[in-house]
């Protein structure tokens, strides 16, 4: 605090941005960057620090060894208001170099300044060489007690309560590339249990492209951008990507999960997680089992269209993360609740005939049903994206006593693959000492020095065996709390590189899910295969994954390969038999709103009573309300305006309320906003009838009252039509939109051409 400054002035002041805050923390806009609302002159004078943001949460304070330090987590930000050097000196000026005179060269004494670019020339670490695009959130999980039959790892426990922080991610993009692209997601879960740090690293898709780890650069360098021209950015429409997998037909199964509508999730809060291989479980008395994981979203399995997918990318490039972020932030807490496909541990490692080590494969959830044993909520957004979501990371060998790895080889090249690569990322061997990576259980290793060593180790015989330390620290026996490696017999073998014959089934399953899919979902998939393929360059390519096609289903190969011009092949292996498993589908059911965006179009020169009551009703419902006016700033009733027509667009609302008709705003010129066609002089805003336009054509709810129910009908809609409403009031609406808005979409409108 300033000395000289009379503690008036800084009383007041505090009181200011108390109550600033108090104003701005209301969750009712999320994504408002500061917690005080910024005043119009350069603030001139320092203040208290402010107060944290009431969506943030931060990693544990512990001590790079683990220990508890008790301190508030919000003790770690900068502190004070006096802007100093890295050491802690307060400096005077950072705005102007030390020179000889106004004109004069600048001195090579000016540490502030070589400090200072210094440390920016230096901000940037390499990303990740797969899933550098992500975001993350903090949370809590808590044990059901359900899983004690197999499983003894103690967060497991009922009611036990553990930290935990997710990252999700797209896997083929550049850092800053788009979120909605189509592909795979990552979701991995950091688990701070108290017996040592669980990572579960797994992926919104059950299953992978290869079975054998030693293939992972080949898959990844064909999805990655071609490597002359580096194009294109974040997808698989391209030669390459199609041409390995077109050639390594076992990644097939996964593919065509891409290709439907899974590769194009509508929120990260809506996605299934799946740990992919299967672990093996033990249990208090030693027993084992062998088990899957899976996460299921409390909101359901939901998607994007791939025209909503596109528009995003360039409308919203952060869609997802600020999806995930502003959720959190409205109070509408993603949750999943984790659950397991458990199967005895025989000595085949099979269930149902279906081979356990094949990555390629999943069990039906109708053949072994998922139990839950517990549940995640993310509460807390990242204070420091960079601190956390850059810096965390993860691995498949950081298991707690009671989970072990099995022998598949896609999961034993994991276990080598992650800790190597994050030794480059992270600058060198300690990076388990950065906060968020921080466990929260003691640690008391014998690894020392190298870069960046935070912790500051006592004693003086880091070695085994030693009395100088007392021969501290001890292995610990099964009953202390120790890892033991399952004690699996491993048959006597020969050396090979080879596969077993069940790894040879490439295309079984990927019929299984073809055949799962409800007519919507397969239209989806011929439309996103006939995209992509449209996409290469190649016809040999494009022939050489109807080839695949057909060997997944001559329907599906027929429709994709009259989009292509290409004749369809006929199979090349026999067709088998399959049980389909509608648990695979995502459409049926109803689920919870929570988080929905709901934009609400308004005409700011006609009545606007109702309109405080449904946007307050929207909030009650747990959903997030985006008035969309003419202009921006406040309604004359003092309700905030989130989107302009310039600014807005359908892709990003789950629904579109009507409250008002308004005219061509006076920015309706294709001039000013390119969204305006040629439509000026209408009824409708131009903009506002293509908002309709784009919400019907993917299949959202729309309702529409008083005025409202003109610019319905001048963007050539009627009620009587599949998930579109009309009433009296706004709220009258909206309760009718909710209950259609739980089915995620008027499914019904989108033609469906495949049986
Ligand atoms: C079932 C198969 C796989 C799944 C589910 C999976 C999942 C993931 C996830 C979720 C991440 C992002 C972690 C984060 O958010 O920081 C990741 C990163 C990564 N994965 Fe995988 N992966 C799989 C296979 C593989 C294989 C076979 C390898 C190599 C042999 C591999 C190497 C990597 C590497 C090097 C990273 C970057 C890690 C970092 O820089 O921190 N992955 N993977």
């Amino acid at each position: 605090m300033d000395p000289s400054k009379p503690a008036k002035v800084v009383k007041e002041a505090a009181e200011t941005v108390a109550a600033k805050a108090a104003e701005l923390l209301d969750p009712k806009v999320p994504g408002v960057p500061s917690p005080v609302s910024p005043s119009l002159e350069e603030p001139t004078g320092p203040v208290p620090p402010l107060p944290p943001r009431g969506d943030q949460g931060a990693p544990d304070t512990r001590t790079p060894t683990g220990a508890d330090t008790h301190v508030p987590a919000t003790a770690m930000a900068q502190q004070g208001a006096y802007l100093t050097t890295s050491q802690g000196a307060r400096l005077r000026d950072t705005d102007h170099s030390l020179k000889a005179g106004v004109r004069g060269p600048t001195l090579l004494q000016d540490h502030h300044l070589r400090e200072k670019i210094t440390h920016f020339d230096h901000e940037r670490i390499p990303e990740r060489v797969v899933h550098a695009r992500g975001a993350g959130a903090h949370g809590v999980f808590v044990g059901y007690g359900s899983a004690a039959g197999v499983c003894k790892a103690g967060f497991l426990a009922e009611g036990k309560e553990t930290p935990v922080f997710v990252r999700f991610s797209t896997v083929l993009g550049s850092r800053g590339s788009a979120d909605t692209v189509r592909d795979t997601r990552g979701f991995a879960t950091k688990f701070y249990t108290d017996e040592g740090t669980f990572d579960l690293v797994g992926n919104n898709i059950p299953v992978f492209f290869i079975q054998d780890g030693i293939k992972f650069p080949d898959v990844i360098h064909a999805g990655k951008p071609h490597p002359d021209r580096e194009i294109p950015q974040a997808q698989s429409a391209h030669d390459t990507f199609w041409d390995f997998v077109s050639l390594h037909t076992e990644a097939q199964h996964h593919t065509i999960w891409n290709m439907s509508d899974r590769g194009i999730p509508r929120s990260y809060r809506m996605m299934e997680g799946f740990g992919v291989h299967t672990f093996r479980l033990v249990n208090a008395e030693g027993a084992t089992s062998l088990a899957k994981f899976h996460w299921k979203p409390t909101l359901g399995v939901h998607s994007l269209t791939w025209e909503e997918a596109q528009l995003l990318a360039g409308l919203d490039p952060d869609f997802h993360r600020r999806d995930l972020y502003d959720a959190i932030e409205s109070g509408a807490y993603p949750e999943w609740e984790l659950g397991l496909q458990v199967f005895p541990d025989d000595p085949e490692q099979t269930f149902d005939g279906i081979d356990l080590l094949d990555p390629t494969k999943i069990v039906p959830e109708e053949l072994a049903p998922v139990q839950t044993v517990g549940r995640l909520r993310l509460d807390a957004n990242p204070t420091n994206f960079f601190a956390e979501v850059e810096q965390v990371a993860f691995h498949l060998g950081h298991l707690p006593p009671g989970i072990d790895v099995t022998d598949d080889p896609l999961l034993q090249a994991r276990l080598f693959s992650y800790l190597d690569t994050q030794i480059t990322r992270l600058g060198g061997p300690n990076f388990s000492q950065i906060p968020v990576n921080r466990p929260h259980a003691p640690v008391n290793d014998m690894l020392r020095d190298g870069f960046h060593q935070d912790a500051v180790h006592g004693g003086a015989a880091p070695y085994r065996p030693n009395s100088l330390d007392a021969g501290n620290p001890f292995p610990a026996g099964a009953d202390d709390g120790a890892f033991v490696d399952t004690p699996v017999t491993v048959t006597q073998s020969t050396k090979v590189r080879g596969n077993p014959v069940s790894f040879e089934d490439h295309f079984s399953q990927a019929r299984l899910f073809w055949h799962s899919m409800t007519p919507v979902e397969k239209e989806h998939i011929v439309r996103a295969y006939t995209f992509e393929l449209g996409k290469c360059y190649e016809q040999t390519i494009k022939e050489r994954q109807l080839q695949s096609l057909a060997n997944i289903d001559p329907v599906l190969c027929q429709e994709v390969a009259t989009g292509l011009g290409l004749p369809a092949p006929e199979p090349s292996v026999p067709l088998t038999d399959v049980v389909p498993s509608p648990a695979l589908s995502q459409l049926g059911g109803t689920w919870p709103q929570d988080g929905r965006l709901v934009g609400i179009v308004v005409d700011p020169d006609s009545d606007l009573d109702g309109l405080s009551t449904v946007r307050q009703a929207v909030f009650t419902a747990g959903m997030v309300p985006l008035v969309v006016a003419p202009r921006g700033g406040m309604l004359p009733n003092g309700v905030p305006v989130q989107r302009t027509f310039l600014t807005g667009r359908s892709v990003e609302l789950d629904a579109v309320l009507l409250a008002g008709c308004p005219a061509p705003a006076p920015d309706a010129l294709p001039a000013r906003d390119a969204k305006a066609g040629n439509g000026s002089g209408e009824l409708l805003d131009p903009r506002v009838r293509l908002l309709v336009e784009e919400a019907f054509r993917h299949a959202k709810v729309i309702g529409a009252w008083g005025a409202g129910v003109d610019a319905l009908t001048a963007a050539g809609r009627a009620p009587g039509e599949a998930g579109v409403v009309i009433g009296d009031s706004g709220p009258e609406v909206l309760s009718t939109a909710l209950e259609l808005l739980s089915r995620h979409r008027a499914w019904e409108r989108f033609p469906a051409g495949v049986a």
